[in-house]
């Protein structure tokens, strides 16, 4: 069963001309986080290159193509966690830089905290050679337009809190069981400036662990934090209940207890693998024993070899 790798490209309400574009998107991250590891990378090396595949690809709220806060701007969340020893590393509401995800590794690696945060983690990020973009770089004719719309007084309150393209994720195992997650987003449409979601904070925009397994999940970030959605779905792997069964409860309970829809991808030791999702929609892919797993509805699982198309 290892080594495998899942993503996520966001769960809500995706419209039907992107459907196809996320799709291939997530299905090209999982190939590449995949031959990392069938090369015998680590599954932390694995989330990292699919995370920043999906960062650099427009179709998804994270790095270019990040939604904008209220005034126009980019402003995104990432992080990263070592399930060997429960590191972790994340950025908050950072600007001008390209991958996220790959800021937040080296806040795990070469500083002794776990997240830096705006104008701090844009220093850091100088400071360790990584490159400053311009802002337009980062900002889609999409989001500009998705921005405007959702400035007019009539905006639908559903499509700013879910939005229409979603955060990126990715948990793995690899051949040695070391299992890793990465998460990064470019946040809420329309979001107050310096709003910080789920996704840099443990146990909410991610967790991973050796010993029961990872998350990375996608959908309302405050919904997330109040109930902690990810560790909550390791509490429950770590009850007995299979990764499907872990995220059905947590994300009932989500739904139930404080109204908000989200989805995730889950592993554990073995490469036990799930994507659920209460939203309407999520894009997401695992790739495990030469196959490749997909699909963007509910009920919908395709399977093709994991080498084809490439
Ligand atoms: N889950 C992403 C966010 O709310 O920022």
């Amino acid at each position: 069963m290892l080594p495998v790798v899942m993503v996520h490209g966001g769960a809500g309400h995706i419209p039907k001309e992107r459907a196809e574009l996320s799709t291939i998107g997530v299905k090209e991250a999982a190939r590449t986080g995949y031959a990392i590891l069938q090369k015998g990378g680590s599954a932390m090396d694995a989330v990292v290159e699919a995370v920043a595949l999906m960062e650099n690809n427009p179709r998804f709220n994270a790095g270019r193509g990040s939604v904008l806060n209220v005034k126009g701007e980019v402003e995104m969340d990432a992080m990263v966690m070592d399930g060997r020893n429960l590191d972790s590393g994340a950025v908050s509401a950072v600007r001008r830089i390209a991958n996220p995800v790959q800021l937040a590794r080296l806040v795990m690696e070469k500083t002794k905290h776990l997240c830096l945060t705006a104008e701090g983690a844009f220093k850091f990020a100088r400071s360790m050679g990584v490159p400053e973009v311009p802002e337009e770089s980062l900002i889609t004719d999409y989001a500009k337009m998705r921005w405007k719309k959702n400035l007019k007084p009539d905006a639908n309150p559903v499509e700013c809190q879910m939005g229409k393209m979603g955060t990126v994720g990715a948990v793995a195992v690899d051949k040695d069981g070391n299992i890793a997650c990465a998460t990064s987003t470019g946040g809420m449409i329309n979001k107050m400036e310096g709003r910080v979601g789920d996704t840099p904070c443990v146990g909410c925009g991610g967790y991973a662990d050796n010993n029961i397994g990872a998350v990375s999940p996608t959908g309302h970030g405050e919904a997330i934090m109040k109930v902690t959605l990810s560790r909550l779905i390791l509490f429950h792997m770590e009850q007995g209940k299979t990764p499907e069964e872990a995220s059905d409860l947590a994300l009932t309970y989500m739904k139930e207890r404080v109204d908000g829809l989200g989805g995730v991808v889950v592993v554990d030791p073995k490469g036990t693998w799930a994507a659920r999702f209460s939203s309407l929609q999520m894009s997401w892919a695992a790739a495990q024993q030469g196959e490749l797993h997909y699909g963007l509805y509910h009920g919908e699982h395709f399977v093709e070899p994991v080498q084809e198309n490439i």
